[in-house]
């Protein structure tokens, strides 16, 4: 009933598929184990190369996961520059209301993983929560620092968008120091500006769904806008929690593993590959709420659960996509967004 991570599989969990995917799926990951070591034995293995990039999206396997989402995002040589940073961040002065509110937090991650329960030996609440204050004291930009009271309750998705990813770092690196400097890397450098109190990289980054969307797939976003449908709406979880629980597991860490070497576009290339393939899908829909309806039914199955074929499709079925059209996209939407006044804080 427990996943390998510690989450508990949902009542209808389909473990005749899962099974006949798994044993299909070891095939492959026994096999870049055995390309991987070779790698590592090597000097200079993980060096950023083509070699390395190809290996990555062919997925890291999970013993090598922790050290090389640690080097290839920078974030091992930050933590190698800034030995004792983390301890000294525990041990310093505490912004109380911060720390309120993440103790409010605490219990709203991840209800459903066996290894976050108050019952756990070890439980990780502790670590999760030594890892929220230290990045919260760390970077005062982000959310938690900045709000006031009432404030949080409405940006509560936001914390648990961060809770999120702090925990999964957790249950992949088992380690704290690590996973607060690779939260670092994705918060501070992957994503751009997601986090701070105005969200301006987030909501500029779903405008630019929205114009990708209007060149790769057009008859979905003219379905949108015939419908009022704002991509806020059925998308901004998937930017927020970097598509934890929204996608299966093993899917989101193959994504990830692309993501902390190839930086934020990979979130666009999952976004249009779920939305170019269900393109025929999401057109039947006749109104808002089916739109809504759709989005969330595309992000299950059998298409997402077989990770490794996913991400092969991730970089053919969205076509091109360069990071000079996700530039200057995010440069126009970022102006429309500034001329209508949406720079204020929640
Ligand atoms: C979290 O849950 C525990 C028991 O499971 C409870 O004692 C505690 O008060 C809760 N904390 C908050 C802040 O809700
Ligand atoms: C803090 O987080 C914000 C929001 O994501 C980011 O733009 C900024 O670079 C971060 N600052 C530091 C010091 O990491």
């Amino acid at each position: 009933r427990v996943d390998p991570y510690g989450f508990e599989r949902p009542e209808d969990f389909d473990y005749m598929s899962y099974e006949e995917f798994f044993s299909r799926y070891m095939v492959v990951l026994t096999r870049r184990a055995i390309k991987w070591s070779k790698l590592l034995k090597r000097n200079n293995g993980v060096q950023k190369s083509v070699k390395v990039k190809r290996y990555i999206r062919k997925g890291i396997p999970n013993e090598h996961r922790a050290l090389i989402w640690m080097i290839v995002s920078g974030a091992q040589a930050n933590m190698e520059q800034n030995a004792g940073y983390y301890n000294k961040l525990l041990e310093g002065e505490k912004n109380d209301m911060l720390v309120e509110a993440i103790k409010t937090d605490m219990n709203r991650t991840f209800p459903d993983n066996v290894q976050f329960r108050k019952t756990a030996d070890p439980c990780l609440q502790q670590t999760l929560y030594n890892v929220l204050v230290a990045y919260g004291h760390h970077n005062k930009t982000v959310g938690y620092c900045q709000v006031s009271k009432d404030i949080i309750k409405k940006t509560l998705f936001l914390f648990q968008g961060m809770n999120f990813l702090a925990g999964y770092l957790i249950l992949i690196t088992k380690n704290e120091e690590e996973s607060f400097w690779l939260l670092d890397a994705l918060i501070g450098r992957i994503l751009p500006d997601y986090y701070s109190p105005a969200m301006m990289g987030l909501k500029t980054d779903q405008e630019v769904l929205g114009e990708l969307v209007r060149m790769k797939v057009p008859a979905v976003a003219e379905l949108m806008d015939r419908h009022g449908v704002m991509w806020t709406l059925v998308v901004s979880r998937w930017f927020i929690c970097l598509f934890i629980d929204i996608l299966p597991v093993e899917t989101v860490l193959r994504i990830w593993d692309c993501l902390f070497y190839e930086g934020s576009k990979i979130i666009f290339r999952v976004a249009l590959t779920l939305i170019k393939q269900h393109q025929a899908f999401i057109l039947e829909a006749t109104n808002f709420p089916d739109i809504c309806d759709k989005f969330k039914q595309i992000t299950r199955g059998t298409f997402v659960t077989e990770c490794h074929t996913f991400m092969q499709k991730i970089f053919t079925e969205p076509g091109s996509l360069s990071m000079a059209t996700i530039n200057k996209l995010r440069e126009t939407c970022r102006a429309k967004l500034v001329a209508q006044g949406s720079t204020n804080n929640i």
